[in-house]
């Protein structure tokens, strides 16, 4: 079975495409290449063995998706593809609600033309807004605190609207669309192959701890130490990308033996750790000293967040195994192999 990856290049995209065609399912990926290295996916096929079809385009050229349908018998596609920085988001919300949303619209018209109307998407935790309570569970409320999040929430709605839409007009072909709303995605391949190569100045916490143990960054700044948590530090569900990558393949499966309708499912571990506690694990694990200083609450910042994971364990029948000290060795063997990423 062929399966469409949009934004197959980048860091969750690359890894979901090594466990697609671990699992024996042929790949086509689309990729602007905005926020990617080929080089991703010359090393995907590398490390598998096996090639996949890559298409240099954007989501939002009709004639390429047009001829990406045409020449290929896609059945499913995972969604990728966007923009992901949320202070960048606030920025230019307009490349944002463009690229994203725009962007995902022209996808679904021309999935629903070419009658192919079973998705996976990229969704966030981000949607979930303030914790209303924790862990988060899919049937919470939702809401959006920036352009970033606003777009995913955007693009989720689309998706619930277009089941409202097939249970109007009768369909022999309706929706059936996975929303994966992922926590912390941090790790890398354990071949140290491929991993998370972010343009400039990292925003996020594993690829900054990485950098100033590559020596890239002098200290980490850990932004809060007095929140209420095991130790003063904000506390979030950090989940092992091959782990995430694994969580789509199940998907796919999941929609391949007729999963119905629009579903929510989070992607994360149901545990929290906090910034310290995974400092400490990347030191222990690396034998790498990471200096740092604790100064004010990053703006936005939750003191706490992390999933229910029961949703994908019963749906999709999966749920992560890779533990933390796994996620900080990886990290620092993709890291160590390559300092400047894929350059
Ligand atoms: P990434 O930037 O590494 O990958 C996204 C890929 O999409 C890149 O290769 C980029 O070149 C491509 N792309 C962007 N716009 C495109 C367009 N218009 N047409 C074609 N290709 C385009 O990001 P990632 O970390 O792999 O994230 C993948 C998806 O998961 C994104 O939608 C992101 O919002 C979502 N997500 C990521 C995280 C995370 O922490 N990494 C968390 C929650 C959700
Ligand atoms: C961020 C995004 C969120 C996205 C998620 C996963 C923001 C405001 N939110 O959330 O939309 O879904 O990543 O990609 O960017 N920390 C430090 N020092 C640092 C960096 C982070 O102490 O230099 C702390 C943060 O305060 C937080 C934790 O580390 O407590 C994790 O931060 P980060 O990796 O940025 O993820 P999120 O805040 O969960």
């Amino acid at each position: 079975m062929t399966v469409l990856v949009t934004g197959g290049a980048g860091y969750l995209g690359s890894h979901t495409c090594i466990e697609l065609l671990n699992a024996d399912f042929n790949v086509v990926v689309l990729d602007n290449l905005s926020n990617s290295n080929i080089e991703s996916l010359n090393r995907v096929s590398k490390i598998t063995n096996k090639s996949l079809h890559f298409i240099e385009g954007d989501i939002r050229d009709r004639d390429i998706l047009q001829k990406i349908f045409t020449e290929n018998d896609i059945k499913i596609v995972i969604h990728f593809a966007g923009l992901k920085a949320v202070g960048e988001s606030c920025e230019v919300p307009l490349n944002y609600f463009d690229n994203n949303v725009y962007g995902s619209i022209v996808l679904f018209q021309e999935m629903e033309k070419a009658g192919i109307k079973k998705m996976v998407f990229s969704s966030s935790a981000t949607v979930y807004g303030e914790p209303e309570k924790l862990p988060l569970t899919e049937d919470m409320q939702l809401s959006a605190t920036n352009p970033y999040g606003r777009s995913k929430l955007m693009i989720e709605d689309i998706c619930r609207d277009l089941e409202v839409s097939d249970s109007i007009i009768k369909n022999n072909c309706p929706w059936a669309i996975t929303l994966l709303r992922y926590f912390n995605p941090v790790g890398a391949h354990e071949s140290g192959l491929i991993g998370e190569d972010p343009n400039g100045i990292p925003n996020n916490l594993m690829p900054f701890i990485s950098q100033v143990a590559v020596g890239k960054i002098k200290q980490l700044k850990v932004f809060g130490g007095d929140y209420d948590t095991v130790d003063g530090t904000g506390v979030r569900d950090y989940i092992h990308v091959v782990d995430l990558a694994r969580g789509h393949v199940k998907a796919v499966q999941a929609l391949e033996n007729n999963l119905k309708g629009v579903t929510a499912i989070n992607l994360g571990t149901g545990n929290g750790k906090s910034v310290l506690q995974l400092v400490k694990a990347f030191e222990q694990q690396n034998n790498k000293q990471i200096p740092y200083e604790i100064v004010g609450r990053r703006a936005g910042d939750v003191a706490a967040c992390f999933a229910s994971a029961e949703r994908a364990q019963s749906i999709l029948g999966w749920k992560a195994e890779l533990d933390v000290n796994a996620m900080v060795k990886d990290t620092w063997r993709w890291q160590s192999n390559n300092p400047d990423g894929y350059c």
